[in-house]
């Protein structure tokens, strides 16, 4: 390289580095995603890097990160090998279809992912998002029972306040009013089992709550009215995250598997927020030890830095698929982005960090730590419930009168601007999940700040 090539790409370095760091001129083009915007705009809150444990934000203050981003980055931020993989990558192979075509990244991938699935999800199905994910899975299960010439199954079991995402498929088996109610019926043959959060009698649970297993009758009741022939699968979180950490009542998933076993039906773990470590295993399947038909992964995977989704697949399911012709396409689905190479690149390496710092230990070693720091803000103002489970932790406020959600936005807004702690709020629920990389004094310091912050709000 020249000296004068040297110059300009350092240039162009510095270009991108400061892109980052100065605040914009207008905050109006960008329509932002889940978001009060007008609110948001007359108090920005803007992120300029990471690393490790911590954001920085545009004004210079280190934030620690007690929710690794939005549930995705397991592994803290700009860690080493992931940024050298996504880098190499994108000056290796930008792009490659994999409609006929492909590279070996998504077929290692895919490989290395089976092999931490549990049992025989031994399939895995690439897709840009959690949200994608899921509406694959939707749509492999419909076609699945349709090969085997049970077509007549076509109506999908959800559960009340779940988070699917906001595909058509997912927004439809979700159960939570705000993202359902302004976009029309969704699809045609969805019912729900009820939720699982019960307060009156689980508050203040640590760990699973031990009331609620005969809540999953409630999937008996739906065969009684509509028939087992008529239902094509039930998807479920195994913890239900975006709706404010609800936990599965001890026996409960067990007993859904039970049900689904009896009746031919397909069981769908949505694992975008459990996969990936944050409840001490590799996913929730593993810790709770129940096997699904189909999962679905998002977020860790790729440790949050280039989207990605995937849909495991079990045995059974993919190899009901192979039956016609060689040169028939299996299965009409896909995206042009599914199994990106730099999605790949970064998965892989993700994969790697994951294995070489044990860190899907680090929820049970640091499990009960974690719990005993989060349950210590019991009898702070306003505290209805404390929830915690691997590395989540959910803390519930009372809602001010008239104004759901106010009092823990207010919470969230000072612990980001006087505490520097980035937590998440949905309705009155503040809800954590850091990084695994996270260490005891990380834990101290996050619940000092979260009980500051709920101390100062009225
Ligand atoms: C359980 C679950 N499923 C699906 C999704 C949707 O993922 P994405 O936002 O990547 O589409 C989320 C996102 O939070 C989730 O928590």
């Amino acid at each position: 390289m020249s000296a004068e090539d040297t110059a300009s790409s350092r240039a162009l370095a510095e270009h991108y580095t400061r892109q980052n760091l100065e605040a914009p001129g207008s905050l109006d083009a960008f329509w932002m995603p889940f978001t009060a915007n007008r609110q948001f705009k007359a108090r920005p809150r803007l992120l300029a890097s990471a690393s490790g444990m911590f954001y920085r934000d545009v004004d210079g203050h280190e934030v620690l990160d007690a929710t690794a981003g939005l549930w995705c980055c397991n592994a803290g931020h700009a860690r080493p090998r992931i940024v050298e993989a996504v880098k190499q990558q994108i000056g290796t192979l930008d792009f490659a279809p994999n409609f006929s075509m492909s590279s070996p990244l998504p077929f290692r991938l895919a490989e290395r992912l089976a092999a931490l699935a549990p049992g025989d999800l031994n399939h895995v199905f690439f897709s840009n998002s959690g949200s994608e994910a899921v509406d694959s899975a939707l749509k492999i299960a419909l076609a699945y029972h349709r090969v085997r010439g049970e077509g007549q199954r076509t109506r999908f079991i959800g559960r009340e306040k779940a988070y699917h995402g906001v595909g058509f498929g997912g927004m439809s088996v979700g159960g939570l009013p705000n993202n359902r109610k302004w976009f029309g019926p969704g699809l045609p043959a969805v019912s729900h089992l009820r939720h699982t959060l019960d307060l009156q009698r689980n508050a203040f649970s640590k760990g699973l709550p031990p009331h609620g297993i005969e809540l999953a009758e409630d999937l008996e009741r739906q065969i009684a009215l509509y028939d087992a022939s008529t239902i094509a699968a039930v998807i479920v979180e195994p913890i239900s995250g975006s709706a404010g950490v609800i936990l599965p009542p001890e026996g409960y998933l067990q007993r859904l598997r039970a049900i689904c076993d009896r009746h031919g039906i397909v069981l769908i773990f949505d694992e975008v927020i459990t996969g990936f470590g944050r409840v001490g295993h590799a996913f929730g399947a593993q810790r709770f030890g129940v096997q699904p038909d189909m999962m679905t992964a998002a977020k860790g995977i790729t440790n949050g830095c280039v989207p990605m989704g995937a849909a495991f697949v079990s045995d059974r399911i993919h190899d009901a698929f192979m039956s016609g012709p060689d040169s028939a396409i299996d299965m009409f689905h896909g995206y042009t982005y599914s199994g990106h190479p730099l999605a790949c690149a970064a998965a892989l390496a993700t994969l790697d960090t994951y294995e070489e710092e044990g860190l899907f230990d680090k929820a049970l070693e640091l499990g009960d730590y974690w719990q005993e720091a989060l349950h210590s803000l019991k009898g702070l103002p306003n505290i209805v419930d404390i929830r915690n489970f691997g590395l989540i932790g959910a803390v519930e406020l009372a809602p001010r009168e008239g104004a759901p959600g106010a009092r823990a936005y207010d919470v969230f807004a000072r612990a980001f601007h006087e505490g520097h702690m980035l937590i998440r709020v949905t309705g009155d629920v503040i809800a954590l999940s850091p990084p695994l990389i996270i260490e005891k004094s990380h834990i101290d310091r996050i619940v000092q700040t979260l009980g500051d912050a709920i101390r100062a709000t009225a």
